[in-house]
């Protein structure tokens, strides 16, 4: 019997191949042991795509997306396409996905694993337990409001610009994720912007405030600067239960966040949009927060934690398989506590594995909780 949970698969650039490639793994053990079956398609995204269909995004990978019930993504982009005209670049392919798709909510949950907490660059009593939520706004903002570009000035000088606009409903609907959020979570929320300096940081305070007040009153809501957020991050950042901001804040903080985990390479993200009236499920993507890391690609050295921890959360969010989730999740906590490591979250003692070792670790995992 065909599967009704149709699944968008697209490994993209660099590293993306070999982490998806581990994640198709962990689908195929799912399918086997637990009858959970995907219907997948797979295509181009990034520059892969621009070197089979001459686009980061054909047409029809974008259609195909829109369809599916979820999207998978990997990573995108290379020096190989560094001079490429803007609009051909990988990450064209990754932005056009977020926005056509109108994939407004970005969810980045940065736990720290107990086996891991040696690997964070911070000391163990600031990041054991760790668990906070960065939801970024991810369609609107400096990635995409208009007017943005480059041009010749009449002195002969170019100038480059972009802007940072937010309107009233882009800053409800993040604002209303994140109160949600966190009723599932702790009740706290920090919304952070700098409206100190900046127009867009005004409104987003005054929007975020008055919601709050309308439908909010249940959660603890505080307001904070982006740049101090940065340093409260790496200064306690257990004191944080949701952060919500924009999405160029989101992009720089939620990167720093990571690495209170250990590694980039332990992030995973959900990309969520409003939930269709019909079914009640949001159009999704989910991709690990690394990139495509040019430099460690095709030697078998990614990390591939943060896709299969991405797959937990499409299994949770979009699929409702709340326990699958739960079991890939502890599934990676036990390989992790086996003791092998990639080279991204290597401390001392433990064994020094590559990509297929580390799924290998999550496999054999899954075969003991199964039992
Ligand atoms: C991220 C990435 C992307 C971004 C790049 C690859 C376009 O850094 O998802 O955080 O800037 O949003
Ligand atoms: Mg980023």
């Amino acid at each position: 019997m065909a599967s009704n949970r149709k699944v968008m698969v697209l490994p993209g650039d660099g590293i993306g191949k070999e982490v998806m490639a581990s994640n198709m793994q962990i689908m195929d053990w799912l399918a086997k042991h637990r009858s959970l079956d995907f219907d997948v398609s797979e295509g181009l995204v990034g520059g892969a795509a621009y070197d089979a269909e001459g686009a980061p995004l054909s047409d029809e990978t974008l259609a195909d997306s829109i369809a599916a019930d979820a999207v998978l993504f990997g990573a995108v982009g290379g020096p190989q396409y560094d001079d490429l005209p803007f609009e051909m670049k990988p990450e064209r392919g990754l932005l056009a996905l977020r926005k056509e798709m109108d994939l407004f909510a970005n969810l980045r949950p940065a736990m720290v694993f107990a086996p891991l907490v040696a690997a964070s660059t911070l000391r163990s009593d600031l990041v054991s337990g760790l668990d906070i939520m960065i939801l970024r706004e991810l369609c609107g903002g400096s990635y995409f409001a208009e007017p943005r570009g480059i041009e010749e000035l009449p002195d002969g000088q170019k100038k480059g610009y972009d802007t940072n606009a937010y309107t009233t409903s882009e800053i409800e609907r993040i604002g209303r994720v994140a109160f949600d959020l966190a009723r599932k979570r702790a009740g706290r929320v920090t919304s952070v912007e700098k409206s100190n300096v900046m127009f867009s940081g005004v409104l987003w305070r005054e929007v975020i405030t008055a919601l709050h007040e309308k439908e909010g009153s249940d959660i603890a809501l505080n307001h904070m600067f982006a740049d101090n957020c940065a340093m409260q991050l790496v200064r306690q950042p257990k004191q944080f239960d949701v952060i919500v901001t924009d999405n160029l804040f989101g992009d720089l903080l939620s990167d720093c966040a990571a690495m209170l985990t250990g590694s980039l390479g332990m992030l995973p993200s959900a990309s969520l949009g409003a939930p269709d009236p019909e079914t009640g499920l949001p159009q999704a993507m989910y991709e690990p927060v690394h990139g495509s890391a040019p430099d460690i690609a095709g030697q078998n050295k990614a990390n591939p934690l943060a896709q299969l921890l991405s797959f937990a959360m499409m299994l949770r969010y979009s699929f409702g398989q709340m326990e699958e989730a739960d079991l890939v999740e502890q599934a990676v906590d036990r390989a992790l506590a086996s003791g092998k490591r990639t080279g991204d979250i290597m401390s001392e003692g433990c064994e020094l594995v590559g990509t297929d070792g580390m799924t290998r670790a999550v496999l054999d995992a899954l075969d003991e909780l199964a039992r």
